[in-house]
């Protein structure tokens, strides 16, 4: 099977994942990237079926508008039942590096206000050790070189993602040749540095569930 093809089976899987807990006042928590995009697309022919999402960034948030899903200001909501969100990797651990695509700190924040995370990625994501995928940290943009020493010293080859301005007007580091042996201090650590708005380890709050895509069908993984 493809790449996509896993992704596919996975947003079909969470699908199955959330029905139970569709009800017509229910606000879903809905993440960021590729999965995320094929989780939404399948979501929409049941949007009668439920009140509408909180979305993680403004790019989800367009591609459920275009899909007739209501989406809402996560201060009119308070918590979700569930956030579904793919992963760039995860741990057997269910803690994860995310922020690929530049969203980790509205991931971070939808994610701190659900009840569960639903993790759902192919198996490429799935790992021993966190770090191979460099590690995104959201900065304000006057902190950039401050915090990008503080990295160094922390033993991160950080290099400024160019180009890219998050949905909140910062910057983004990417941290290379970084492997992390304690995901929960090391994402405590980095968000101690002044500047930092976030980094992506999702580790202090992880994943409740992981879908992950393998050749050999959906696996569900606590
Ligand atoms: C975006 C993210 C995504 O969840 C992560 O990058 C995975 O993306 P994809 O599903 O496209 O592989 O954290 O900031």
């Amino acid at each position: 099977m493809t790449q996509d093809e896993l992704k596919d089976a996975v947003a079909a899987a969470a699908i199955d994942e959330i029905r139970p807990l569709l009800a017509r006042n229910c606000v879903l928590g809905i993440g960021t990237g590729s999965t995320a995009d094929r989780f939404i697309d399948r979501l929409a022919p049941l949007r009668d079926d439920f009140q509408g999402a909180v979305a993680s960034s403004e790019a989800s948030a367009e591609r459920l508008r275009r899909h007739g899903i209501e989406v809402f200001e996560l201060n009119s909501i308070g918590t979700v039942p569930v956030y579904i969100d793919g992963a760039d990797e995860v741990n057997a651990h269910l803690q994860m590096i995310k922020g690929g695509g530049a969203a980790l700190t509205r991931e971070k924040v939808v994610a701190a206000c659900a009840e569960r995370f639903v993790c759902i990625a192919d198996d490429s994501k799935k790992v021993e050790r966190l770090g191979e995928f460099p590690l995104p940290v959201e900065v304000i943009p006057m902190a950039r070189s401050y915090v990008a020493r503080e990295l160094v010293r922390l033993g991160a080859e950080p290099v400024y993602r160019q180009g890219v301005v998050t949905d909140n007007g910062n910057e983004i580091i990417d941290c290379y040749e970084f492997m992390i042996d304690d995901p929960v201090a090391m994402e405590a650590r980095i968000n101690a540095i002044v500047g930092v708005v976030t980094n992506g380890l999702f580790a202090a709050r992880g994943a409740d569930v992981l879908l992950l895509g393998t050749a050999d069908g959906v696996q569900r993984l606590l």
